[in-house]
């Protein structure tokens, strides 16, 4: 697992879940918040905004790539990942969401998300094997 602290861990889950206060999500009423650490040092929150059509729904895991991206460029990569929610349920973060963050995770990220009682801890690689193999080029 990336060397990154306990404390540092705490402190991204405490992010996530104020991001989580933004969430939009009038459908599910599940309020879910995602805060990114990346490698240059700066922190990048999102949250869920949800659509009629539900489909559209972006989750707050790639809400925050995207923001990072925004923000300092297409060469970011991600130390660790925080996912909370207010609902007091688990939510580990969903397949596409996965699949999105491989594009820029180390894969010995911490990834920390809600289950039934508490939170988990797992690397990136654990949750999504051979999530960097396809080579386009
Ligand atoms: N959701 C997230 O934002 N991230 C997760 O890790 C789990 C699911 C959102 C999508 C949708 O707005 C609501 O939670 C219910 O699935």
């Amino acid at each position: 697992m990336t060397n990154v602290s306990q404390q540092e861990l705490e402190g991204l889950n405490e992010l996530a879940r104020k991001a989580a206060e933004n969430s939009y999500s009038p459908y599910s009423e599940f309020r879910v918040g995602a805060a990114l650490r990346l490698t240059n040092g700066e922190t990048v929150t999102g949250t869920n905004v949800e659509n009629v059509s539900y489909g559209l729904t972006i989750c707050a895991e790639r809400a925050a790539v995207v923001r990072a991206i925004s923000q300092f460029g297409p060469k970011i990569r991600i130390a660790a990942i925080a996912v909370a929610n207010l609902n007091g349920k688990a939510s580990p973060p969903c397949g596409a969401c996965r699949q999105v963050l491989a594009e820029f995770i180390d894969p010995g990220a911490p990834v920390v998300f809600p289950v039934a009682d508490g939170t988990r801890t797992m690397t990136f690689s654990d949750l999504l094997p051979l999530g960097s193999e396809m080579k386009l080029k």
